[in-house]
């Protein structure tokens, strides 16, 4: 196992077991054609202007208890879109997604699929306000919120989307299936390829989960690199 890789897994907090009889060898590193840097960008008017309504929406009560709207966090240009659920007293605090202790767990399983927030991926929630006391969304909330969600995906136009959690995947796909049922497939959202897996706060809860996780996350990264090869997604947008 290449060291970086194993210093991934070992981050995710997955056991790497390594056979005494065969040390690990200087194995040739594998072109593994990951999303590329899109560095920063420009947002463009119309994302301005979304983020703007977000910030200043009053479509549910959610706005009446938050500190404030959690638009998403990470280059427009990115190819990959990761969803969450909803923003949590963290991220409610300084409004950006997955900044709390899932979110540190989920950067690292970004990291190990070469996914960064600052650099190749975009991160954003079903909800952009803070449910209280981290309760689950309603179904008012989802159906309030989801539109700016929508939008955003019309906006970002990303090769590939990540739903992390039941919540997500449920609302994006529309179906009431439990997750273990949704993962190891592609779906669509619209016309783009949603892969689903586990929520990082339900695998620090469920540590035992993580390797099931990890075999989404290279599931999702073949796809993309099935979908590069197919049709030239390199992160490199016009
Ligand atoms: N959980 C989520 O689903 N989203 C966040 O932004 C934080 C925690």
């Amino acid at each position: 196992m290449r060291p970086q890789r194993q210093q991934y897994l070992e981050a995710l907090g997955i056991d790497v077991w390594v056979s005494r009889a065969a040390p690990p060898a200087a194995a040739p590193v594998a072109a593994v054609p990951v999303a590329a840097e899109v560095g920063p960008s420009t947002p463009s008017p119309a994302w301005l202007a979304l983020r703007e309504e977000v910030l200043r929406c009053t479509k549910c009560p959610l706005h009446a208890t938050r500190t404030q709207g959690v638009f998403g966090v990470g280059p427009q240009r990115a190819d990959w879109l990761v969803v969450g659920e909803a923003p949590g007293a963290e991220e409610d605090r300084r409004g950006e997604p997955f900044v709390g202790a899932a979110g540190q767990l989920l950067d690292a399983m970004l990291k190990a699929i070469g996914l960064d927030r600052r650099s190749n991926v975009y991160i954003a929630n079903v909800l952009k306000s803070r449910p209280p006391g981290n309760r689950d969304p309603s179904p008012e909330e989802v159906r309030a919120c989801l539109p700016y969600l929508h939008r955003q995906v019309e906006l970002l136009q990303p090769k590939i989307m990540l739903a992390v959690g039941r919540i997500a995947a449920q609302s994006l796909l529309a179906t009431d299936a439990p997750l273990g049922r949704l993962r190891s497939q592609v779906h669509r959202f619209g016309s783009i390829p949603l892969v689903v897996t586990y929520h990082p706060a339900y695998l620090l809860r469920s540590p035992g989960e993580k390797r099931k996780a990890w075999e989404d996350l290279k599931f999702a990264r073949s796809l993309y690199q099935q979908l590069a090869q197919d049709g030239g997604g390199d992160g490199q947008r016009a």
